[in-house]
């Protein structure tokens, strides 16, 4: 069986090599919504979802994993920021993915930055993102997906704050991301508590310790019993801001923390520099590859002399 599917996985691997170029002709944010509406048309039907799953999906139990008491199939997720208005779900378990991080999704409805917003860079091996947070809005959201059966799909609910000013008033922005908190309360597995889009008006006010204490107290007060709350990180800090931040997790009960979002170039020397093709937004891939891993490990190492 395992001689089957290697092979299968190496025609994939062809396959891929030979479409990838005819997709780099298209442009990134064009081809990004393409093939989502491949997605959702592949996920509309039992017969599609068998063929998709024979060529993607891969079940082992050996595979299985609990964390946060959230059962989960296998422990490859997708990354917040693919499907921003969360239209997938159906297809990710014939992908073989065990979850998805939907989103960011934000309590307004937020159409993301001007212009154009996505960026290859393949000699970098990333992508520069300068979406905003473009999404329909949590309670649109959470309307479609409330009755939604996510079958052996876990969900998870990644909230931001909306994009929309570049003025920051502390209390509205806390209720930005309870109310996506309420709007989903009865969808989903976990939450993702974004505090860290490189890509909005205001930057990143919660990195400021008070502000970060102030809308963890207001989470909890929104948590709902059984559902694990991450906070994500950003991925140019300064070790003590980490800490700082990781602290206020610890003290505040939250569950973990996601690692990591892009990586801004100003702070990063990962990439060739010729090829940034604007002066905004943040890579993923590579760039962020070392950055990212590294605080996983450091984060292991933390947990085990505590
Ligand atoms: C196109 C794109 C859009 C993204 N949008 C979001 C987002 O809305 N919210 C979020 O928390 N992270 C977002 N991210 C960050 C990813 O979730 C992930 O943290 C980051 O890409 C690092 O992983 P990678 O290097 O494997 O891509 C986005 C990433 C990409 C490439």
């Amino acid at each position: 069986m395992s001689y089957i599917i290697g092979l299968r996985n190496f025609l994939l691997k062809v396959v891929y090599r030979v479409a990838r170029p005819i997709i780099f002709l298209m442009d990134p944010e064009a081809a990004h919504y393409r093939f989502k509406r491949v997605g959702v048309l592949l996920g509309s039907n039992a017969f599609t979802k068998a063929l998709t799953s024979l060529f993607f999906n891969y079940e082992h139990k050996s595979l299985n994993i609990t964390v946060d008491g959230v059962k989960y199939r296998n422990p490859v997720g997708l990354s917040a920021g693919f499907d921003k208005d969360g239209e997938l779900t159906s297809i990710y378990p014939s992908i073989g993915f065990g979850l998805a991080e939907l989103g960011s999704f934000t309590g307004e409805v937020c159409p993301g930055n001007p212009g154009k917003r996505l960026f290859r860079m393949p000699k970098s091996k990333s992508i520069l993102v300068w979406y905003g947070l473009n999404n329909q809005g949590a309670e649109k959201i959470s309307a479609r997906l409330k009755d939604v059966d996510f079958g052996s799909l876990r969900v998870g609910i990644n909230a931001a704050k909306s994009n929309l000013t570049p003025e920051f008033n502390l209390q509205e922005s806390i209720e930005d991301y309870t109310k996506t908190m309420d709007c989903f309360k009865d969808i989903g597995d976990y939450y993702t508590i974004n505090i860290s889009c490189p890509n909005t008006q205001d930057g990143e006010p919660f990195v400021n310790p008070e502000y970060l204490n102030a809308l963890l107290t207001a989470v909890n007060e929104h948590r709902v019993e059984g559902r694990p709350i991450y906070v994500k990180l950003a991925a140019d800090m300064e070790l003590s801001e980490v800490d700082a931040i990781v602290d206020a997790c610890v003290e505040h009960g939250m569950d973990g923390v996601v690692l990591t979002n892009l990586a801004k170039p100003k702070y990063n020397e990962e990439y060739v520099k010729e090829e940034l093709p604007f002066h905004k937004g943040a890579m993923s891939g590579l760039p962020l590859n070392r950055i990212s891993t590294s605080l996983f490990v450091m984060s292991i190492v933390a947990q085990e002399e505590s």
